[in-house]
């Protein structure tokens, strides 16, 4: 239900009729547009995967809006500071259209809806499919533009911005890894799902024999946190999938922390899909060197795709493994 609300406020007449150009933020997934293809969108997604799909089906797409719009749709994502800026940048865009907001429950629409009505006059509203679609004047709502966020320092010292992975702080998980990584590992180093950077510095600080390093993320917000944090030329920053990401040489060592899940559930194929890329782009004879939550099964995946593996760390929470890649076929 969650895909075809803003499809079923539409046919039975509740959201306002649009025209126009359309901007499309947040959490934007194919399923959630079911309905809408007839509308003029522009949809601004920070997410290599997500971009992808999108204009693969044709959609127009960027990292920031590259036109002007008349009205903009936000699905919000979980994290709420996120949700606000996109809201906020909605607001901006068009100062004369409609701003529909729509999201689950579980992504806290609930209480950014009732911020938002506090203030704003003559809210529409849907509720359907454990989600509330919302829609308002963007003229009556100018307040909501303060709601912007700017990329800043978190508690270490680090830029972030919302919305990336572990923004407050390091990650406790990456800290445990990097721990266990040798200072003396050198030449060509990838740094998988590298976020806003911290692996990437601290091996930098720690590893004075790194000749490049390579920081591979889906997140372009994270990417540019990244490039602000690593003022250093062996390293290069990569908006890429690291799924499928190759480069010219492969590498001596790969560092990851790998993602878990997309949506709220657990999905161990998105890590097990981590430790194929790695085994791909190492060396014969490289290592990979990654951390992962202690309950998540990779040992096979490490087995299958690696001469061996080793257990470096253990703590209640998470692991940090050492794989070393044999000398056999490159896949
Ligand atoms: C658990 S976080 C680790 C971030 C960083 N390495 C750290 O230690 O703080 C995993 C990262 O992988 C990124 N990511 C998820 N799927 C990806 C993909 N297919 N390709 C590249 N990066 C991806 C996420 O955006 C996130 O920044």
């Amino acid at each position: 239900m969650k895909h075809a609300r803003l499809d079923l406020a539409r046919s039975a007449e509740l959201l306002p009729a649009l025209s126009g150009p359309i901007g499309v933020f947040g959490q934007i997934e194919l399923e959630r547009l079911h309905g809408l293809m007839d509308w003029d969108l522009r949809c601004v997604s920070s997410s290599f995967a997500v971009s992808k799909v999108l204009s693969v089906v044709g959609l127009n797409v960027g990292q920031v809006l590259g036109a002007e719009i008349e009205h903009a749709v936000v699905f919000i994502p979980r994290a709420k500071a996120e949700a606000r800026d996109l809201i906020a940048q909605a607001v901006q865009a068009c100062p004369n259209g409609w701003i529909i907001i729509d999201g689950q429950k579980t992504d806290g629409i609930e209480s950014i809806a009732k911020q938002i009505t506090r203030d704003v006059p003559n809210i529409g509203s849907y509720s359907k499919g454990h989600g509330k679609t919302i829609w308002l004047r963007s003229a009556d709502a100018t307040h909501l533009i303060e709601w912007r966020a700017q990329a800043s320092e978190n508690k270490s010292g680090f830029v972030t911005a919302p919305g990336v992975f572990s923004a407050d702080d390091v990650d406790p998980a990456s800290e445990m890894l990097i721990e266990h990584v040798p200072s003396n590992l050198s030449g060509q180093i990838a740094d998988l799902g590298a976020g806003w950077g911290f692996l990437s510095h601290r091996l930098l600080e720690r590893c004075s024999g790194i000749a490049g390093l390579h920081l591979i993320e889906d997140s372009a917000v994270a990417l540019e946190c990244a490039r602000s944090n690593i003022i250093d030329e062996k390293a290069l920053f990569y908006w890429a999938d690291a799924l499928s990401w190759t480069s010219s040489k492969r590498v001596d060592a790969v560092v990851m922390n790998p993602p878990f899940h997309t949506t709220r559930s657990v999905e161990p194929a998105l890590g097990i899909g981590f430790i194929q890329a790695a085994a791909r782009v190492l060396k014969p004879g490289g290592r990979l060197f990654m951390v992962a939550n202690s309950h998540l099964p990779y040992e096979p995946a490490l087995k299958q795709n690696f001469e061996k593996y080793e257990l470096l760390a253990r703590s209640s929470r998470f692991k940090v493994y050492c794989a070393t890649r044999g000398s056999g076929k490159l896949i």
